[in-house]
Parts: C-alpha cells; sequence; structure tokens
C-alpha cells in the first residue's frame, strides 16, 4: 500500500495544478490508488467555502478570509485527509504554505496567528512532500492571464512578495522540490515523476 501526502504549492500561474493533474495521470496508469484534493475546496463543504471566497462579488476582510481558507482546510482533514493517512496516496493543490505566503507574506497577518490555527486543525500533522513552481520575476504577471476571481487580481508586486515568501518557507528543507515553470512541461513532468517514484518507491 503507497502513502504519503504530496502538496502542489506556488502562486497562480505557476502550473501547479497542471502538474498535480499529470502526476494524478501518472499515479492511475500505475494502478496507485490516489485523492486529489485543492485548497480552497475539496470536501464538499469545502468547495461551498472556495465559492464564497472566490466569488468576485464578496467582499471579506483579509482576516475574515484566512478564517475562512481555514476552515475548508479543517473540513478536508477530518473528513478526507485524516481517515485516508496510511491508507492513499493524498496529493494537495495547495495547503498550509499558501496560507503563510499569502496571508502573511502577502497581506501581512500576523505569521504566529496563522501557525496557532494550522495547529488547531491539524495538530502536528505535516504534509510529506511539497512541490514548489516558481515563475521568473518578468513572467509573474503574463502567467496570470485571465482574472477568474478575487485572487487574480493583485499586483506583479504583491506575487512577487508571495513567491518569497515561498521560497523562505522551503529553505533549507529537504522535504520540498523547486519546479521552474520556465522549464519545458515535458521536463518537468518527469522530474515530478522521478521524485514520486522515489517518495513511494515504486519503479
Ligand atoms: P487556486 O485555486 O489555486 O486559484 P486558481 O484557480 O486561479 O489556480 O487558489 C485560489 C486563490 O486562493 C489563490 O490566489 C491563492 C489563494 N489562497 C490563499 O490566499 N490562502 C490559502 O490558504 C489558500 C489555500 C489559497
Amino acid at each position: 500500500m503507497y502513502s504519503k501526502v504530496i502538496v502542489f504549492e506556488g502562486i497562480d500561474g505557476s502550473g501547479k495544478s497542471y502538474h498535480l493533474n499529470e502526476a494524478s495521470k501518472y499515479l492511475k496508469k500505475k494502478k496507485i490508488d490516489h485523492i486529489k484534493l485543492r485548497e480552497p475546496g475539496g470536501s464538499k463543504n469545502s468547495e461551498k467555502l472556495r465559492n464564497l471566497l472566490l466569488s468576485n462579488k464578496s467582499n471579506f476582510e483579509k482576516k475574515t478570509d484566512l478564517l475562512i481558507y481555514l476552515s475548508g482546510r479543517s473540513e478536508n482533514f477530518y473528513k478526507i485527509i485524516k481517515p485516508n493517512l496510511k491508507k492513499k496516496i493524498i496529493l494537495i493543490d495547495r495547503f498550509v504554505d499558501s496560507t503563510t505566503a499569502y496571508q502573511h507574506y502577502g497581506f501581512g497577518i500576523n505569521k504566529n496567528i496563522i501557525n496557532l490555527l494550522n495547529k488547531f486543525v491539524l495538530g502536528n500533522f505535516k504534509a510529506d512532500f511539497t512541490f514548489l513552481h516558481l515563475v521568473k520575476k518578468k513572467n509573474i504577471r503574463k502567467k496570470i492571464k485571465s482574472k477568474k476571481n478575487r485572487y487574480d487580481k493583485f499586483s506583479k508586486n504583491f506575487y512577487l512578495k508571495v513567491q518569497n515568501g515561498f521560497l523562505r518557507l522551503s529553505k533549507k528543507k529537504k522535504n520540498y522540490l523547486k519546479i521552474y515553470s520556465e522549464e519545458t512541461k515535458e521536463r518537468n513532468k518527469q522530474i515530478i515523476q522521478k521524485k514520486i517514484n522515489l517518495l513511494i518507491k515504486i519503479k
């Protein structure tokens, strides 16, 4: 039985969702049981919160946003992640680091409060591995082509701050791998597959 929690992080337009889907297709081909999750969203209740959060009609305060992200995470953790730990591979599109990167490094909310809330929801749980998708500074706005939701509307400088936040979180940590979106998709797919093979010890 294969079991690992693998997170795909990065700013909007960095290619994380594409590579998560490719990783899922790869596991499917190998007949390896896995779950795909996304944040915001994921479980049924969390998808309702996602709609609320990302709707262009919403105008929540940044602290309200933080609490909604954590509410969605709590639903995902207790309803999906926890019951499947040690049973299945779980691929997650954004997790704890997105909250620190966006809400702290982007919006300036106190980091200790964010850490405390995550601890309150997740206890000592930590993901096993994170693929951090990076975009070159000059390409940051270019990559965010469509303005689908509330969080697609920030300045280049905002995304730069968020990406730097992600980089700080990954610093000196062994369970992170940086994926550079300037590489070809094919090459990055191979890099990710190779790492997944190592993580779950398949050939
Ligand atoms: P995402 O679904 O990745 O957006 P897209 O559909 O454009 O790829 O995430 C939506 C936004 O939510 C994204 O801009 C980042 C933001 N976000 C936070 O600010 N904090 C969080 O904790 C999470 C999980 C996401």
